[in-house]
Order: C-alpha cells, then structure tokens, then sequence
C-alpha cells in the first residue's frame, strides 16, 4: 500500500544507449549535437522541467557511462533533480530494464523517455504524470496519424510487398515518450513479458500483454523522435524557433 503521508515521487528513465544507425554514420545519437548541445542534454532538461520529477536516470551506451556522466556534469540541471547514468544494453527493452533497476523503493510513477524525443515540451510530460497519479496504471502519449496505414507481406528492400489489409486510419494512433506508469505495473511487465528478438520498442506493449489497462493522452508534434537525417533537420528548425519566441537554450 502506498503510504499517503509521503508526497509521490516520480521519477523519469532515459534510455540513450542505442546507435542510432538510421541517423547514418556518427557518436552514438543521444551524443549528437541539436543546436550545439547533445541530444541528451535536451531529453534530460525535458524531464528535469517537470516539478514533479525528482530523480532522472539515464540508460548510457554499454562502455560510455562514464564519458555520458561527465557530459552531463558539464550541463548541470541547475534545479533538485537527482541524476544517475547506468551502462544499458543490446535492445531497448534490456536498457529499460537496467534503468528500473536502479530505481529507489519509495518511487512510486516511472516515465521511461527516449533520449530520440529531445524537445517533448512539459505539458505533455505533465499531462502523462498527472494520468498517471489520476489512477491509470500505464499511459501513453500519441496523435492521430497523417498517413494511411497498409499491412504487407514483407519482402526483401525494394521488391514489390503483397497489402493484406488496410486498418481504419481514424482508429490509429501513433505513440510517443514519455510513457507513464505505476511503478509496480511496469516493473512486473519486464519480469514477467517475454518478448522474442528485439524486443520490445514500447514500454506500455509489456503492459498490454500484462492484461493491465493502458490508456493514451493526446501528444505533441514536437515530441517526434529524431530518427533519420530529416528529422534532424526538423529539430533544428524547432529549437530555433523555441530560442528566437521563448528564450529557450
Ligand atoms: N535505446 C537504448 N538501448 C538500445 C537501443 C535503443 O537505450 N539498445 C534507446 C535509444 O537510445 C533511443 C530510444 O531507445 O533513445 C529509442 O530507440 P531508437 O529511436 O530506435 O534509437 P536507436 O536504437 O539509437 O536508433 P536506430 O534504431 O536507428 O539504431
Ligand atoms: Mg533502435
């Protein structure tokens, strides 16, 4: 049982520890630069930037924890958020998984965010804990999409793929970090979840196959993930924007 005379702590996962190979050729992604600054940097200030995250851990490149702490040394966060770097793994979800490891007992909401979502701006983030604290043991920030979705036989790059269905464009919806959760919850989805593979790329898909509910909040466009060169393009043209109307840095 929760004890209702501490306040609730929340605390945020980061998982920074993938390549990035569809970026291209480079540092490891979350290390890159937008607007001088590493990826990360902006991902771990989205967080810090909710008054209700005490504790941010970031999930570091498997042998580039200590380099990944003294990047962040080098941008400190200014406020009383606490912040710890672990080394992460070969797939998302081993990442994830380190990262819960380490959480303090008392923490009683998670957000795991991808390092890939850099500029998610604090309402969202605040929208998805307050759910969270509403009673909801996972949600899930996403929008509505632009493009029409076809399932297909895959194929081989480039060779024609067989369609096998069209879902209903309007019953879609396209999911972005921070995903929020009752600590429990999401703790006993990575125990108890076996996924094949690669494992899973979504948090709130453990959840699902736990049988818990997991609902969706409405997103923002400015939390898309950076992910090919275009999207870089994009970022930059967003934190320009922020810098040039809110003062953002
Ligand atoms: N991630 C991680 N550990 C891994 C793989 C991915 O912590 N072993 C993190 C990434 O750093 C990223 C987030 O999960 O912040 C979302 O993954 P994705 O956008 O796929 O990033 P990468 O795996 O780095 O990119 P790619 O798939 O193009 O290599
Ligand atoms: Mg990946």
């Amino acid at each position: 049982m929760p004890d209702s005379s501490r306040p609730i702590r929340t605390a945020a996962v980061i998982p920074a520890a993938g390549r990035g190979v569809r970026l291209g050729p480079g540092a490891p992604k979350a290390l890159r630069a937008l607007g001088g600054t590493p990826m990360l940097v902006h991902a771990v200030r989205a967080m810090a930037a909710s008054r209700a995250v005490s504790l941010v851990v970031v999930v570091a490149p498997p042998d580039g924890a200590p380099e990944v702490r003294s990047l962040l040394d080098e941008h400190p966060l200014g406020g009383r958020t606490e912040l710890v770097v672990v080394p992460g793994g070969e797939t998302r979800q081993d990442s994830v998984r380190r990262g819960l490891a380490v959480l303090p007992d008392d923490t009683d909401v998670v957000l795991v965010h991808d390092a890939a979502r850099p500029l998610v701006p604090v309402d969202t983030v605040d929208a998805v804990i307050a759910a969270v604290r509403a009673g909801a043991p996972a949600v899930v920030p996403a929008l509505p999409l632009a493009d029409t979705v076809k399932q297909v036989e895959p194929r081989s790059p480039g060779e024609p793929e067989p369609v096998t269905g069209t879902p209903e464009r309007a019953l879609l919806r396209a999911v972005q970090t921070p995903q929020g959760f009752d600590r429990e919850t999401l703790l006993k989805a990575h125990e108890t979840v076996a996924v094949e593979g690669e494992g899973a790329t979504d948090d709130a898909g453990l959840v699902e196959r736990l049988g818990a509910p997991v609902v969706v909040v409405p997103g923002h466009e400015e939390a898309f993930k950076v992910t090919r060169p275009l999207d870089l393009v994009l970022a930059e043209a967003v934190l320009a924007r922020r810098r040039a109307t809110d003062g953002y840095v």
